[in-house]
């Protein structure tokens, strides 16, 4: 199936799936990051418990050495990208530092552009900046607006949507999740409730998945029920299919590209420790799709960095940049061996000092152009 042919124009923004060959991207950048706020949609934690105990998570901006070194490793994979014939852009530097103050939330700071995939997607020719779900993240679609005012200008196929923007009130929050204890969260994992409520439409970026037609999008502490809703009723009179999915076993989901990570048509990289609810796996049984699962990370969760917010399971936030070759962190060389045996040219650059701007590398970019166009990756949906 063909949404929107591609051939014959010269198109700037043109993005269908998370694999095919890559030709433009965005890559975040760490200037004047800071320390995420603690906020109801989100308590950020020291991973030392011993020095939790003594110390409460810090405020403000980042330390310049730790700025200076996520730039470092996002400008590694600058070099990579390239490299490959990849075009790749920056978005603008923004003073993360401000304080926010609106008619219902204050912050005393902001977070950081280091992960354009949380914020912001590219749907076929549409550009979607998301709601988002944090107080701290609220304007973090403003250091692209100048990209995305450069595609729609250059290129009238260009389709550009922000999705509403919540009013972030502590009405949106339910609060009382961050005591929930890990029973009462195991006995509840199937209600699929977290920290924010059903009453607004929310969604980050990051909790879809693009697979051509078929667009996947995880509930989780970050997208609620009603903004899968306005995903879809946006979507789908496009011809999207948008699937609802759910990984009961991640009692905090944020964001599906540590926990299920489509590298090629018909195979799926997911996380052993978070499978996906059987019914919505016979999907993807049912179109011929296979599923291999991640090795375990070389670093359990407590040898993450101190201040890093992700789990072990960034590991798996590989970076296509065709359906032959990826990018993934270093160390992890099980995860390499796995990806080289089912048939991957796979590069392996230095991305640590990143962890803690909120993802390793598929978080920290945003698809402009891939190759290729609308496909139908699901014959048994028809
Ligand atoms: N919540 C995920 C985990 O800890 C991390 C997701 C990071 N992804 C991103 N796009 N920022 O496993």
């Amino acid at each position: 199936m063909t949404i929107g042919s591609t051939e014959n124009r010269a198109i700037l923004v043109n993005s269908w799936n998370e694999w095919d060959d890559l030709e433009e991207i965005i890559v975040g950048i760490a200037d004047y990051a800071c320390f995420e706020p603690t906020e109801p949609g989100n308590h950020p934690q020291l991973r030392d418990k011993k020095l939790a105990e003594i110390m409460s998570f810090p405020t403000g901006p980042k330390k310049q050495k730790t700025t200076d070194k996520a730039n470092e490793e996002l400008a590694g994979l600058v070099a990579l990208l390239e490299s490959q014939g990849v075009i790749v852009r920056r978005p603008e530097v923004y003073d993360f530092r401000q304080s926010l103050k609106t008619p219902y939330f204050e912050v005393v700071n902001q977070y950081c552009n280091v992960c354009p995939r949380d914020v912001m997607i590219t749907f076929g020719n549409e550009i979607v900046e998301a709601t988002m779900s944090r107080r701290g993240r609220f304007f973090e679609y403003l250091p692209y607006r100048k990209l995305v005012y450069e595609y729609w200008d250059s290129d009238p196929t260009v389709v550009w949507t922000a999705a509403p923007k919540p009013t972030m009130s502590d009405e949106m929050y339910r609060e009382d999740f961050w005591a929930w204890s890990l029973e009462e969260r195991f006995a509840s994992m199937h209600n699929f409730e977290f920290c924010v409520t059903q009453s607004e439409v929310i969604f980050d970026a990051a909790d879809c998945s693009r697979f051509g037609r078929d667009i996947f999008v995880q509930e989780s502490m970050t997208t609620n029920r009603k903004g899968i809703q306005w995903l879809k009723r946006h979507l789908e009179p496009k011809g999207f299919r948008v699937h609802a999915v759910h990984f009961p076993l991640d009692f905090f989901p944020s964001h599906i590209d540590c926990t299920f990570v489509p590298l090629r048509p018909g195979l799926v990289l997911t996380n052993p420790e978070r499978p996906i609810l059987a019914e919505e796996e016979k999907i993807f049984r049912d179109s011929g799709w296979e599923f291999i699962f991640a090795p375990q990370p070389t670093s359990n969760n407590d040898e993450m960095p101190l201040f890093c917010q992700s789990s072990k399971w960034l590991s798996m936030n590989v970076l296509s940049i065709s359906p032959e070759k990826v990018i993934i962190e270093e160390r992890e060389k099980p995860l390499q061996a796995l990806l080289e045996k089912h048939g991957f040219e796979v590069f392996t650059i230095p991305f640590r000092n990143v962890f803690e701007f909120g993802g390793s590398l598929h978080c920290a970019t945003w698809d402009i152009r891939r190759k290729g166009d609308c496909e139908d990756y699901f014959p048994a949906l028809n």
